[in-house]
């Protein structure tokens, strides 16, 4: 069994933000009795022991926890490459200072668009200035700046002015990932699914963003698994390489696994290492063994792993199954005909669906 190497910890849904591609559940309530500093130190020294290199503390916005710094200190010490996943809301310049005293290595900044009407509406609330402000102090204090721009019908005919934006923030890297279709995002499908025009448009503008920036920023696009002829690798295979602690101390493969139809495992009942290698959450999908045909006998098991399990499970009912967005998948009409309707208009902005931000 592979070793994990990345932490995603989910250290509070809570966030001030209310992003209608948000993937986090619907259903937030059952998450704020979050772990306490304690808890969440415990989890990050087994993670440690096990091998993890990498934690990413993320939420919701983890720059709501008190003791950020503090627990920032605990996985700098263990040892761990640290990075902040944020929407910078709350990076204040004395804040930013403290965590990186604690040892912080990394910050990646949330970017929804290059002008404040649209970011503030994809956003939900008026935070443009402030993420150009912390992004700033970012790079004043002497961090690793990557800025992620989740991209949909939405924003993507203005990622050429998104870049240029990215540019004068002066990251180090630039995320142009497409959306994921998971929680809100899969609610609000049908107005965030671009189309292949849009995509073809957006896909001359990184190439050319990438000859122009080479040596200067890196420009990694996430390509629209749904217009891909096979689906995307998930995590590197389910609990092969990555492992998430959601806020309650719900250990998952995957940031949306807990939609899935498994028993739960908590880091408030066991340990890590014991949920790695013996949680039916964990070994359900582990390896090549549960595939049933296509995946099977396909060539490409190894490479793809059929694709996303919580995928399979939210188009057809059956995480087993192969990820639709493979043409070789029984399900792919199901794919086939979201792209369909993206192409003959989508939903407009108005009708898009914003989750209520989550303050509990
Ligand atoms: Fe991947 Fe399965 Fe499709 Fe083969 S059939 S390409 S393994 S998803
Ligand atoms: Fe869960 Fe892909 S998001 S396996």
């Amino acid at each position: 069994m592979d070793r994990p190497f990345g932490l995603l910890a989910e250290l509070t849904y809570r966030c001030p933000l209310a992003c209608a591609y948000c993937s986090n559940p619907l259903e937030l309530a059952a998450y704020d009795d979050e772990l306490g500093t304690a808890e969440w130190q415990r989890v990050f020294t087994e993670a440690a022991a096990m091998g993890v290199l990498q934690c990413h503390l993320s939420g919701g916005e983890p720059l709501l926890r008190r003791d950020l710094v503090e627990l920032v200190r605990t996985a700098a010490d263990l040892g761990m490459y640290t990075n902040l996943v944020t929407s910078a809301i709350g990076l204040s310049r004395g804040r930013a200072e403290e965590l990186k005293e604690a040892g912080l290595d990394h910050v990646q900044v949330s970017v929804q668009a290059d002008e404040p009407a649209t970011s503030d509406r994809i956003a939900g609330i008026p935070s443009f200035e402030r993420k150009l402000r912390a992004a700033a102090v970012v790079k004043e204090l002497g961090w690793p700046l990557t800025v992620n721009v989740v991209v949909h019908r939405q924003n993507i005919d203005r990622l050429a002015e998104i870049i240029a934006l990215v540019e004068e923030l002066d990251a180090d890297r630039v995320e142009l990932a497409n959306t994921q279709y998971y929680g809100w995002a899969w609610r609000n499908r049908a107005a965030l699914l671009p189309s292949r025009a849009q995509l073809a448009a957006a896909e001359d503008v990184v190439r050319a963003a990438r000859e122009r920036l080479a040596g200067r920023m890196e420009v990694l696009h996430v390509l629209a698994d749904y217009y891909s002829a096979y689906p995307k690798p998930c995590m590197g295979g389910w609990a092969a390489r990555q492992l998430t602690v959601a806020p309650n101390g719900d250990a998952l493969p995957c940031p949306a696994a807990q939609t899935l139809p498994l028993p739960r495992a908590s880091v408030r009942e066991e340990s890590l290492q014991r949920i790695w290698d013996d949680a039916p959450v964990f070994t359900a999908f582990r390896g090549t063994g549960w595939m049933s045909d296509p995946c099977r006998t396909c060539d490409r098991r190894e490479i793809d792993f059929g694709g996303c399990r919580c995928q399979a499970f939210q188009l057809t009912g059956d995480a087993a199954r192969t990820d639709p967005v493979c043409h070789l998948s029984p399900d792919h009409a199901l794919v086939a005909d979201a792209v369909e309707a993206a192409n003959a208009g989508g939903r407009r902005h108005e009708e898009v669906l914003v989750p209520r931000p989550h303050r509990a």
